[in-house]
Formats: structure tokens, C-alpha cells, sequence
């Protein structure tokens, strides 16, 4: 099993070939497939828009400062992370990756391997049992550490899988409500919709465990998940593939952060490739952030130890640009860091 994060990649151009070129940046402007596979929905702008949006702002270098350690501990959902940096869901093997792993395969490295680096997984659903199956038993193996995100399904099958997360040992359960529209659950007969902000509060109220929306791009959205009683959102466009023509999520996020982020935890996702797109997003008020194709890839090529050494040298590489903008701990980051780039026309 190759060591460095190069031969990682290097295996994983080989397992993925014509899925993806395992590109040196993951940003949808080369992809061979876009949904099923590892690209965006239709034209791929929301994905590409994802990248954009980040390399829209800039970061203050700053070396004149006492703030020579960094710590980048954090506690989230009872858990103390190493880094904020966590893997997000990436299921569908079958149809994704062309079954070139297993869904049971591919759990198991993302769930163990960032429970090894000390963070935590999300793991997906979808219209065959086998995902939703998987995320499950990798969590149960993990002791717990994993979040399962369950398609906007009708409310009792959530609230039945709901049940399965609670006996999963799991610390929170997420629904990723930008799913309201997907083909492929459609297809097979799955019924996945729009909800209302009361049956949301039915489905937070139907489990002691903390419910995570994750799909937020709006702050009326957001707003809506702090009325039904979510305990966290996540700003995401689900990497690009829920709905075309989507803006960045590093975009809509300073907005988002500042009208629900003192009444509920704001995570974010999409397009994060380095320690310092981690330090932009925490910096435009997300808490921690996920990353999702860059630890497929790591996966693919590596397995555990893949995910692990690609989210260690993620948080590696963000220690550097805390040090390097002046910041200490992960309080510290906040929009004095970031420079922004008028030609994007981006106002924080
Ligand atoms: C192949 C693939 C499968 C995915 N499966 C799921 C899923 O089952 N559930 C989910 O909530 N998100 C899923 N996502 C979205 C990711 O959780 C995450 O929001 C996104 O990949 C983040 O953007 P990034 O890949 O640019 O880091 C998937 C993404 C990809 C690329």
C-alpha cells in the first residue's frame, strides 16, 4: 500500500481511470463523468462554482505576532476533533465508481479513516439498501464515530432509519435535504421531497440525537432549519450535483453564518482542496468543514490509510495558515484573515 499521498494518487488514477483523472486540482473543469460518477449535475457550474467562489477571497499574510502554536482541536456534536476538518458522504459505489469497490469497502476507509485521524465520517444513502447498510456498519464498527445522512425520504422511513442510527451508536443523524429532487431515488420508485419546516420539527423531535440538515443555501433555509429545531446545518450544494447553476458555497456562506451562526452550528462543504480553503471557509463562519471527492480519491488509491493521510495532511497544511494569518486557535480565524477580492465582486 503506498505511503505518500503522491503514490496514493498515483494508485487511484489507475482504480479510477475514466471516472477520474484524479486532476492535481479536483475542480470539475477535466471530469470524464459528471452524475452517476464523480463530476456535477448537467453543465458541472456548481461544482466549478464551488472552487470559484473560495479562490475569490484571499488570505492577510501575517508574521509580526505572538501566535506561535496552533491548536486546531475543536468539540463538536460531544466529540473532540483534531482538526475541523471531516469527510463528508460519498456512497453509491454501483453506480458512481462503476462497483470498483465495494459500498461496504468504501464505508469502512472513509468511517475508520478519519476516526483514526480523529475526526469524524459521514456516511450517504440512496435507492439501493446496500448504502444506507454500509454507512451503518461502519459506524457500529467505528464505535459510533460516523453520521449517517439519510435521503428527504418519507418521514416514517426516516424516522426508521433513524432508529438504525441511534442503535449505530452514532453521535448526530443528517438528512441532506438537497436531495429533495434526486433522479435516481425517483427512478426507482423512492419517494424523496421537499419538506415543510413542521415536519421537520416532527422528524428533530422524534430522536434524542442532534439532526443535521445538510443542502442549506439560503438563509431562508437556514432560517427554517433553526425554526424546526435543527442542531446544525451544513452550506452545501451537495459538490455541484444536486441542482445546476448553483452559486459557491463559500458565496452564500458569510451570509448564512451571520443570521443563524449564534443559534446553530454552521458546518460547510464543496470545493475545499487545502488547508487554506479550510481556513476561508472557517474564517466566512463555518465551525468545521467537509471534504468529499479528494478523500474518494485517497480511498480509492489507499484505503484507511488513505483518508487518514489525506486528512491529517489537510489539517497540516491548515496549521501553516493559521500560523501564517495570524491565528492561534480555530477562534481566532474570523474575516480579519481574508482580503477580498473585488474583482469577484464578493462582499463578506
Ligand atoms: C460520488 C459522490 C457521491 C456522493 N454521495 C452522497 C451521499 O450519498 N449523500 C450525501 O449527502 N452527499 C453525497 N455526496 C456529496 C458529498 O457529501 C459532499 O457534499 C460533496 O462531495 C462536497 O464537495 P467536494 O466533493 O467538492 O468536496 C456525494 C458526492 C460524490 C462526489
Amino acid at each position: 500500500m503506498p505511503q505518500s499521498l503522491a503514490g496514493i494518487r498515483e494508485q487511484a488514477r489507475v482504480k479510477l481511470r475514466g471516472i477520474c483523472h484524479v486532476c492535481p486540482v479536483c475542480d470539475g473543469r477535466r471530469c470524464p463523468t459528471g452524475l452517476p460518477g464523480m463530476g456535477g449535475i448537467g453543465s458541472g457550474a456548481s461544482f466549478r462554482n464551488n472552487i470559484k467562489a473560495l479562490a475569490a477571497y484571499q488570505v492577510n499574510l501575517r508574521v509580526l505576532h505572538d501566535r506561535k502554536d496552533q491548536n486546531l482541536s475543536l468539540n463538536l456534536l460531544g466529540y473532540k476533533l483534531t482538526f475541523p476538518i471531516l469527510a463528508a458522504a460519498v456512497a453509491g459505489t454501483r453506480v458512481n465508481f462503476q462497483g470498483r469497490l465495494d459500498e461496504e469497502e468504501l464505508a469502512r476507509y472513509f468511517v475508520l479513516g478519519a476516526a483514526e485521524a480523529g475526526s469524524l465520517a459521514f456516511t450517504g444513502d440512496g435507492p439501493l439498501p446496500e448504502l444506507m447498510e454500509a454507512g451503518l456498519a461502519a459506524i457500529k464498527t467505528a464505535g459510533g464515530r460516523g453520521i449517517p445522512v439519510i435521503k428527504p425520504r418519507e418521514d416514517q422511513e426516516i424516522i426508521n432509519l433513524i432508529r438504525r442510527a441511534e442503535d449505530s451508536g452514532a453521535p448526530a443523524v443528517a438528512i441532506d435535504i438537497d436531495a429533495a429532487g434526486l433522479v435516481n431515488m425517483m427512478r426507482a420508485g423512492k419517494l424523496v421531497e421537499p419538506k415543510t419546516v413542521e415536519q421537520i420539527a416532527r422528524l428533530a423531535a422524534a430522536t434524542p440525537l442532534p439532526l443535521i440538515l445538510k443542502g442549506v443555501m439560503t438563509v431562508a433555509d437556514a432560517e427554517a432549519a433553526v425554526a424546526g429545531g435543527a442542531a446544525a446545518i451544513i452550506v452545501s450544494n451537495h459538490g455541484g450535483r444536486a441542482l445546476d447553476h448553483t452559486p459557491g458555497t463559500a458565496a452564500v456562506l458569510p451570509q448564512i453564518a451571520a443570521a443563524v451562526g449564534d443559534k446553530i452550528s454552521v458546518l460547510a462543504d464543496g470545493g475545499v482542496r487545502s488547508g487554506v480553503d479550510v481556513l476561508k471557509m472557517l474564517a466566512l463562519g463555518a465551525r468545521a468543514v467537509l471534504v468529499g471527492r479528494p478523500l474518494a480519491i485517497a480511498a480509492f488509491g489507499g484505503g484507511i490509510a488513505g483518508v487518514r493521510l489525506q486528512l491529517e495532511s489537510l489539517a497540516d497544511d491548515l496549521a501553516v495558515a493559521m500560523r501564517l494569518t495570524g491565528c492561534g486557535d480555530l477562534a481566532d480565524i474570523g474575516p480579519q484573515v481574508l482580503r477580498v477580492n473585488e474583482a469577484w465582486g464578493v462582499r463578506l
